[in-house]
């Protein structure tokens, strides 16, 4: 996106800094400023229209400048535009939305903590999980596992979670084990089944937590399927071999769902999707559609029996955030649950969702793509190819990515590229017409990368 910035000459270093780039391209040439936004469309300060296709960081699940959402907003800003949720005190909306979750999450009897962001609920489970431990008498049992890939957020616990980045950060901090991604089209051995492969991965875990001290492991965090590592659905043995081990050693499963949650796998939740009981489960961006900051945890019943039981023996439990449970996120989120059912937008999205797979569907045998995969209103090309020995030939599926990414820009939409995939996750209210004008410029952009390459 080509821009001009008033304030900037075209190359001169803007006074801000903007994460996963190099600094030294925050120059008013190589940023695009958004200016304004109207269902799939953003339009950028040149007056560029642009297709964005992946709801923004998967967030804005409504589109842009959904009205009625809108003025659910403004209602609650008139009311109450903020009040605090600690000692003794929250807000009406805060209730409801709580209310409302707990029926919705795929758990019995969950509580609700509120956070702003998808890290700061991912960063306070991993608080309250170490509180659990205190309070139920095993305070050793504090190490989570995360996986290769995964994204679970940028404070220092969940960069940590984190499964990437570490060596720049000094991380990870103590109490951080990884293992495998699930990425059955990359890493498979030639010819290896979907179950075979699953029973490696869990292999893997298991000798991870052999290496452990006894009881020492809280939790495992998974994304029901990861958009950071390139929206790889895993086979149908996997979950359930994960579960089993977690399940055999009193390890928590964690349903990372701030990107999964709220529709985007073609049911409300992706743990539905894919079978998952999360012990626990942390949402975020698409519950509000990203009109304001909120997040939030929905706590299995035993931890919050140890949750109870330690602010009991404590006195308290010593944790609160200012703009946790704020109002107006609760009223956002509360408008965007009763659209999303009242529209039927799950069940649209899905539908939406058929129509994406089949467009990409028709790519599979573009030069250029090794692998398409969809799941609900997701869809990714991957760039990595194999042969008819069903080995891995190129290595620049990386090199190819970028400049797929960079010709379907320049033909007007906005999609994420990640590791060697290209993903597609355009706003739930997306109609047909539209998902097919994505696929004909990715089609496009392919014969673009392929011309250039
Ligand atoms: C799966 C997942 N978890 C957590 C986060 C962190 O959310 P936030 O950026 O709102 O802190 C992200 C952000 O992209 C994410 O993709």
């Amino acid at each position: 996106m080509a821009s001009s910035n008033p304030l900037a000459a075209e190359d001169e270093r803007l006074p801000l800094i903007l994460g996963f780039q190099p600094l030294a391209d925050t120059t008013a040439r190589k940023t695009a400023f958004a200016e304004r936004g109207r269902g799939i469309y953003v339009y950028d300060t040149d007056g560029r229209e642009y297709i964005e296709a992946t709801a923004s960081f998967y967030v804005a699940s409504l589109g842009y400048q959904h009205e009625e959402l809108i003025d659910a907003i403004e209602r609650q800003y008139r009311e109450l535009p903020f009040y605090v949720s600690a000692l003794h005190r929250t807000s009406r909306s805060a209730l409801e939305l709580a209310e409302k979750l707990v029926q919705l999450v795929p758990m019995a009897n969950a509580h609700m903590l509120f956070a702003a962001t998808g890290s700061e609920a991912n960063d306070f489970l991993i608080k309250l999980l170490r509180f659990g431990a205190v309070a139920r008498g095993e305070p050793r049992r504090i190490t989570v596992i995360g996986r290769h890939g995964s994204y679970h957020g940028g404070t220092l616990a969940t960069a940590s979670l984190t499964g990437g980045h570490h060596e720049e950060f000094g991380l990870p901090i103590d109490g951080f084990r990884h293992v495998a991604q699930p990425d059955h089209h990359g890493d498979r051995l030639p010819g290896e089944s979907g179950a075979e492969y699953s029973a490696r991965l869990g292999r893997e875990l298991e000798a991870l937590i052999a290496a452990e001290p006894a009881n020492s492991i809280a939790a495992m965090f998974c994304e029901p399927v990861s958009f950071s590592a390139g929206m790889k659905p895993p086979p149908a043995e996997y979950f359930p071999t994960i579960t089993r081990i977690l399940d055999a050693h009193g390890i928590a499963l964690v349903a990372d769902e701030v990107i999964t949650g709220c529709g985007r796998t073609g049911q409300l939740w992706g743990s539905q999707t894919f079978g998952l009981a999360p012990t626990h489960l942390t949402l975020a961006k698409g519950v509000t559609s990203g009109y304001f900051p909120l997040s939030a945890i929905a706590v299995g019943r035993e931890l919050y029996a140890d949750l109870e039981r330690g602010s009991e023996r404590f006195g308290t439990l010593a944790h609160a955030a200012t703009y946790a449970a704020h109002p107006v996120g609760a009223a956002a989120a509360l408008k965007t649950l009763e659209i999303i059912e009242r529209d039927g937008l799950v069940a649209h999205g899905a539908r939406m969702g058929e129509v994406l797979a089949r467009g990409l569907g028709a790519l599979r045998d573009h030069p250029l793509v090794g692998e398409v995969r969809a799941c609900g209103l997701a869809g990714a090309l991957d760039f990595l190819r194999r042969d008819v020995d069903d080995r891995p030939v190129n290595d620049d599926a990386n090199a190819v990515l970028e400049g797929v990414y960079a010709a379907l820009l320049a033909r007007g939409v906005v999609a994420r590229p990640t590791g060697r995939s290209l993903v597609i996750a355009p706003p739930l209210i997306i109609r047909a017409d539209e998902v097919e004008e994505i696929c004909r410029r990715v089609a496009l952009a392919l014969d673009d990368a392929l011309a250039h390459a």
